[in-house]
């Protein structure tokens, strides 16, 4: 399972590069808005430090001007991947930057159909956003399950289901055993995944013991 990190913050970003977990950035208006940097200038930075996929969302809601935009988020760098609404136009800017070999990234998915949409107009990545469902009373991982088991029933479709909107660990467990190719994880709940009282509590001990041989490796 790949995991990119939801952030434009490369701060943050920076704080993740040595442990080998990230394989890839997404990034939505939102975030490059709480960040405070110039769109295209963090974008360019984040594809430096990040060789795998960095999604960059257009702005436009007309089909002509997503195509212009993501024509300029991918000038930026080989590995942009342009992310697009689920909207009848971000799907047929979907269709048209695929056709162009563009990367992209169709977000804002809610529904299973929306997901077929996307396969359909050739997507790289499918963004189907759980956290949002489980605040309206859906359950967000059912959504995950219904679009694994389609897109499995059907081997034409490369699509890979990239979880979004994720706010806790248990989300990346639910959306691991289901299969998921991509989990996209705020900062904060990747530090999450590190912890476990027990692990916490032996190496406590494991250092007390240690302390009393009074020995040292190095
Ligand atoms: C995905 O690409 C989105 O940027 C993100 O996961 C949205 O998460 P949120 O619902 O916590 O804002």
């Amino acid at each position: 399972m790949k995991f990119f990190v939801d952030t434009a913050d490369v701060d943050e970003i920076k704080g993740l590069l040595d442990t080998g977990l990230l394989d890839g950035v997404t990034t939505n208006p939102s975030l490059i808005a709480k960040s405070g940097r110039n769109i295209l200038q963090v974008l360019e930075e984040i594809c430096v430090l990040v060789p795998g996929p960095v999604s960059g969302e257009v702005t436009a809601t007309n089909a002509a001007d997503m195509i212009r935009e993501g024509e300029k988020l991918a000038s930026i760098a080989d590995n942009i991947t342009v992310k697009l609404p689920l909207t009848f136009d971000g799907i047929k800017a979907c269709y048209a930057l695929s056709q162009k070999d563009i990367k992209t990234n169709v977000t804002l998915c809610f529904s299973a159909n929306q997901a077929l949409l996307a396969a359909k107009a050739g997507a790289t990545f499918i963004s189907p956003f759980v956290g949002r469902l489980d605040d309206i009373g859906s359950n967000g991982m059912d959504l995950i399950a219904d679009i694994c088991q389609i897109y499995s029933m059907y081997p034409t479709i490369e699509t890979e289901v990239l979880v979004a909107s994720i706010r806790n660990p248990i989300h990346l467990l639910e959306a691991a055993k289901m299969g998921a190719d991509v989990a996209t994880i705020p900062a904060k709940v990747i530090h999450q995944l590190f912890n476990h009282p027990l692990t916490d509590k032996g190496l406590e001990a494991f250092m007390k013991d240690w302390e009393s041989t009074g020995q040292s490796i190095l």
